[in-house]
């Protein structure tokens, strides 16, 4: 049966589909992100689907093989792999351009390879010289790695199934496509389609694919959140390109815990594992400048000291900026709504920029004090005291409120020599080689800080 061909304008963020163009998507409120596809048909395409029909079964029947993980000795990506990868799985990992997809996932296919498993390295990106340099320079290429430069998901699958390789790497899934999909590659129906169909041949031949994937401007991964719901496991690369850190958080993962990171360093011989972020991060640090605060995060079970910046300057004209960089800005604006009617700080003129040393980003409410001292301290001019950490949620009141992983953050902070924590009054009977000084108001902590 011919498939039918029709317009339809589909979301490029979530997938949302409308049969007229709208300027703001109802379903995930982004604005012109509908875009005109042509899409088969559903109705003939989902018939294609239903030819043979399997039958429930009971559960006492159903008989599995154990999960089998192949660790690929670079221990931080086995660790946000949840201790090695599962063979048969379907992973995506994202990141902005130029961080480090390509480098390590050719540093993983370069280890398996050399562990006498044949792998694949697909690039619809770059050139076959491209990625034989890229090969060659992070270690010795081995006689089991296949690199295929091609954008037809058919002639893909074709020598997938020709090879027969035990790992594949697909760079990337927005530039793949599939002849029966009319629209370009990229397009929210033809990574849909493209991702339905390599997660067929993952799990029917028993392969693991990895698949890259870009992220939009606002820091997703492009494509329609199907994407994410489809595959075993999502990862997504973090950190500032400026600096060389790199940060490796799990999102998503069927076969494990998504509490790990993994910690990197961008060298010339491509990503190195680095132990201790804490050390990197305190060793960049200006001592004793107004606006800034330390705040030990927890990234999956590790502690992390990070320094928190903020600038606190005049309006000069209009509406005063507030721009939050690894803190989320709506946080950042309940945070300075506390300062201002708690604290009577006069904030309402000041342009409050707050950023997050390094590209981390930061998603506890734990961080709130060090924020709200990072500002104030700015606002006032007033350094705080250099190995000082703040740790602490902050209530609509201006209370401080309990926080979780209190003693694996402390430990951290005495491995670390800070001399001084600060954290809710409830949780002081902790075990510290320094000063503790435990707090329920925001008003406490500042008067310690800027009177004492
Ligand atoms: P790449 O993995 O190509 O990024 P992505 O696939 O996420 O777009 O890495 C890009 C950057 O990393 C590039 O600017 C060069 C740098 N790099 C190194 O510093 N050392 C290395 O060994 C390699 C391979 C890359
Ligand atoms: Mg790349």
């Amino acid at each position: 049966m011919a498939m039918k061909v029709k317009i339809v304008y589909v979301c490029q963020e979530c997938g949302f589909k409308s049969l007229k163009w709208l300027g703001r998507c109802p379903d995930c409120d982004s604005w012109n992100s509908m875009v005109a596809e042509e899409v088969v048909d559903e109705k003939s395409a989902k018939k294609k689907l239903s030819t043979d029909n399997p039958k429930p079964l009971l559960i006492s029947n159903i008989t599995y093989e154990e999960v089998k993980r192949v660790a690929t000795g670079l221990s931080e990506f086995d660790r946000v792999m949840g201790g090695g990868i599962v063979k048969g799985s379907f992973v995506l990992i994202g990141g902005e351009p130029g961080i480090g997809k390509s480098t390590i996932l050719t540093q993983a296919l370069n280890s398996l390879s050399n562990k006498s498993f044949k792998v694949l390295y697909i690039t619809a990106e770059e050139s076959l010289s491209q990625v034989k340099l890229r090969v060659e320079r992070l270690g010795a290429s081995s006689n089991n790695f296949y690199i295929f430069a091609e954008n037809s998901l058919n002639v893909i699958i074709s020598e997938i199934n020709e090879i027969k390789p035990d790992f594949v790497v697909i760079d990337s899934i927005q530039t793949i496509y599939l002849d029966e999909v009319p629209s370009a590659p990229g397009s929210v129906s033809q990574v849909r389609e493209c991702a339905a169909k390599i997660m067929e041949i993952a799990k029917k031949k028993m392969i693991t694919i990895f698949i890259v994937g870009h992220v939009t401007k606002e820091g997703y991964i492009a494509g329609p959140r199907v994407l994410e719901h489809l595959v075993d496991t999502v990862i997504y690369f973090e950190g500032d390109k400026g600096q060389n850190f790199r940060l490796l958080r799990t999102i998503k993962n069927r076969f494990g815990s998504t509490n790990e990171v993994g910690l990197f360093e961008m060298s010339d011989t491509g990503l190195k594992d680095v132990s201790n972020l804490s050390e990197f991060f305190l060793s960049q640090r200006q001592l004793e400048e107004p606006g800034s605060a330390l705040f030990v995060a927890m990234e999956g079970t590790r502690p992390i000291i990070v320094e928190i910046q903020s600038l606190v300057s005049p309006t000069n004209f209009g509406v005063p900026r507030r721009m939050a960089m690894g803190v989320d800005n709506q946080r950042l604006n309940l945070l300075v709504a506390v300062l201002e009617k708690k604290l009577e700080l006069p904030l309402f003129n000041n342009d409050i920029y707050v950023n997050v040393v390094g590209g981390l980003k930061l998603t506890e409410t734990a961080s709130d004090l060090a924020i709200c001292m990072a500002i104030a301290s700015s606002f006032r001019n007033i350094p705080l005291k250099s190995k000082t950490v703040f740790l602490g949620e902050i209530g609509l009141l201006g209370e401080i409120r309990n926080i979780s992983n209190i003693e694996s953050r402390v430990k951290e902070a005495s491995n670390m020599n800070i001399q001084t924590v600060f954290l809710p009054d409830k949780l002081k009977k902790i075990n510290f080689q320094g000063e503790v000084i435990g707090v329920s108001e925001l008003q406490e902590v500042m008067d310690i800080c800027f009177l004492r």
